[in-house]
C-alpha cells in the first residue's frame, strides 16, 4: 500500500520526526565507553514513553526477524549493521555504533538511523564509511520531489556508495512511511533513472544507504534479529524520513548537529 498523507498528517510526522531526531541525538551523546546496549534501550524507552509516543519496534514481528523485538532501539555494533538487538554489552573505545528508531505520535511514524564512533576512531576508513552514507542520503534527498521517480533516488544513492568503492546489498533498503513505518514503494540502494513509483506530495519516505565495508553479503545473528557483514567487516547506516513537497522535499527527522 502506498500512503499518501494529508497536512494534519504530516504535521503528525512532524512531531515523530523531531522526536526521533532527539532521541538519536541524545544517545550519540550520552553514549561513551562503558554504556550498556540496554542502557541505551532504556534510554529509548523512556524518552518514547515520556513524550506520550508509540513504540513501532517493540511488538514488531516481521518475517525477517524471529517474533516480537521487544525493545525500543535498534542497537549495531561494528559488524552488525541493521536490526540489532539491544543485548548486554558494554561498548568499547572505537566501537562504531549505529542506532535506528522509529515511533509514532498521533498515528503517524518517521524512521532515522545513525551511525558514530564511541570514543577514539580505531579504524580511520570508519570515518569514512559513515561519511560516505550520510553523503548518500544527502544525495537522495536532493533527488526527491515531485515528478521524480524512485528510480531517480535509488540511482542517485547508488552512485555515491559506488564511487566511494563500496558493493551494495538490495535486500534491505527504504520504504514508504506512513500510518505504519514499512509500506510499500521500496527504495532501492541501487537504482535506474526514470524507472518506478513517480512521487508525489504528500508521500513519505525513510531512504537509508547502508554499507559494509568489503562485502554485500549479510549473516544473521544467533538472537534471530541482528545482521551481520559476511565477513565480520565493519558496516555503516544513515536513514531519514522525508515528505513529498510541492517543490521538493522535507527532512522530518533534522537532528540538532
Ligand atoms: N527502522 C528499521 C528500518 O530502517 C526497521 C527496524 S525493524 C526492527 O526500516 F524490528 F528491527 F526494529
Ligand atoms: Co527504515
Amino acid at each position: 500500500m502506498i500512503e499518501i498523507l494529508n497536512p494534519a498528517e504530516i504535521s503528525h510526522a512532524r512531531t515523530s520526526g523531531a522526536l526521533v531526531a532527539n532521541i538519536l541525538h541524545t544517545v550519540k551523546t550520552r553514549a561513551t565507553v562503558g554504556t550498556n546496549l540496554l542502557e541505551i534501550d532504556q534510554w529509548a524507552k523512556e524518552m518514547i514513553l515520556d513524550a506520550g509516543a508509540t513504540s513501532c519496534y517493540v511488538d514488531y514481528a516481521p518475517s525477517f526477524g524471529s517474533g516480537p523485538f521487544g525493545h525500543y532501539i535498534c542497537t549495531s555494533v561494528n559488524d552488525a549493521v541493521l536490526h540489532g538487538l539491544p543485548h548486554d554489552y558494554a561498548l568499547v573505545d572505537g566501537d562504531l555504533v549505529t542506532v535506528d528508531l522509529a515511533l509514532l505520535t498521533g498515528g503517524i511514524a518517521a524512521d532515522s538511523a545513525l551511525s558514530f564512533i564511541v570514543g577514539k576512531p580505531r579504524h580511520a576508513d570508519d570515518i569514512a564509511m559513515i561519511a560516505t552514507t550520510e553523503q548518500a542520503l544527502q544525495a537522495g534527498i536532493d533527488a526527491a520531489g515531485p515528478g521524480v521517480r524512485i528510480g531517480d533516488i535509488s540511482f542517485a544513492m547508488g552512485s555515491v556508495l559506488h564511487d566511494a568503492g563500496y558493493l551494495i546489498n538490495t535486500d534491505f533498503g527504504g520504504h514508504g512511511i506512513g500510518s505504519t513505518m514499512h509500506q510499500d514503494p521500496h527504495v532501492s540502494n541501487i537504482g535506474r533513472p526514470g524507472r518506478g513509483y513517480t512521487l508525489r506530495p504528500g508521500l513519505m519516505l525513510a531512504l537509508e544507504p547502508w554499507i559494509m565495508a568489503d562485502t554485500d553479503e549479510l549473516i544473521t545473528d544467533a538472537d534471530g534479529w541482528t545482521l551481520r557483514s559476511a565477513t565480520g567487516c565493519r558496516t555503516a547506516h544513515s536513514e531519514h524520513t522525508i515528505a513529498i513537497t510541492e517543490d521538493g522535499a522535507e527532512i522530518l527527522t533534522q537532528r540538532p548537529e
